[in-house]
């Protein structure tokens, strides 16, 4: 039986290295140079092709190679009673927590501001509010949106968080449920979106919801590109709603050469990298679960396929 790793936009031989590190017994098969696809029981993908897993007929198991899984429950290919599972990991979490904070403090600092000006020469400062005067709301409350909403009520901020059903986090005031998305934008000025990608999901980032934000307010997106609306951000920043954001995930990526974003002074764009999987850091989750899937042992980390995350 082999594992094997499938992920066509990435070099999968830093992987392949830190899995047989952890144990060298196993068998490690890199697609599309895969010798005999029956043997391959558990594999790990990231933006797999369409159909390609139709060739492999003795799966037992699947895992994300990140904490997102829409890419593997989107393929309709693979059978209901294959568990998949995804990556849960300290560095992803503390990378995120990072890429959140740098954010919001760039907001909070007008970084932007300066450098537009020191591209001019321009010495002026501008008042900044202090934290505290600052209400984030943070939509998503998994493993991710859990500890930033948390690190952002640790630095002093205003923070609420908002979920599909009701969590309980210390100086973090949530709501759950449509019902409740209004009252909790009413409550926010910085929009973090780390929501999972399912069809009640997709698309929620629109104009109802910059609409009831408060204004002029701020959004940063970390999630997925199909969250948002595209054309009702920059609807609401020429309304002047909102005054930037911050997209670290676009719906085509590459973000296209010709997308109206780039040429947005309010939308800072990052490459999809507020938060990487390292391989040396997942490589014992990943055999932990290839093991667990050989003797039929519940997953880490497994997804619940009807709910989508
Ligand atoms: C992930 C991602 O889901 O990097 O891990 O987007």
């Amino acid at each position: 039986m082999s594992l094997l790793l499938l992920a066509p936009e990435r070099d999968m031989q830093p992987y392949k290295r830190a899995l047989l590190d952890v144990d060298p017994n196993l068998d490690v098969e890199i697609w599309p140079e895969v010798n005999d696809e029956a043997r391959v029981q558990f594999a790990v993908l990231w933006n797999h092709p369409a159909h390609v897993l139709e060739q492999y007929l003795n799966l037992k198991a699947i895992s994300s190679l990140g904490a997102g899984v829409d890419h593997i429950l989107t393929d309709k290919t693979i059978p209901a009673d294959i568990p998949v599972c995804r990556i849960i990991s300290g560095s992803l979490e503390q990378q995120m927590k990072a890429y959140i904070l740098n954010a919001v403090l760039n907001y909070q600092r007008n970084t932007y501001a300066y450098f537009r000006q020191q591209q001019q020469g321009v010495w002026k400062a501008h008042a900044h509010p202090s934290a505290k005067k600052i209400s984030i709301g943070v939509m998503g409350l998994g493993a991710l949106g859990q500890p930033v909403a948390q690190m952002l009520a640790d630095w002093g901020y205003t923070v609420a968080g908002w979920a599909n059903s009701k969590k309980e986090l210390a100086n973090v005031d949530t709501f759950a449920g449509a019902d409740q998305l209004h009252p909790f934008l009413n409550k926010t000025e910085i929009l973090i979106c780390l929501l999972p990608l399912t069809e009640s999901t997709s698309g929620i980032l629109d104009l109802d919801v910059f609409k009831h934000m408060q204004h002029p307010g701020y959004v940063i997106n970390v999630a997925r590109g199909q969250h948002l609306v595209e054309e009702d951000l920059i609807y609401a920043l020429d309304k002047e709603w909102l005054t930037g954001a911050c997209l670290d995930v676009f719906t085509e990526e590459p973000l296209p050469d010709k997308h109206p974003f780039w040429n947005r002074t309010n939308i800072i764009i990052t490459p999809h990298v507020s938060s990487i999987t390292k391989p040396v850091e997942v490589a014992e989750q990943i055999v932990e679960n290839y093991k667990r899937a050989l003797s039929g042992m519940k997953l880490q980390h497994r997804v619940d396929r009807q709910r989508g995350y």
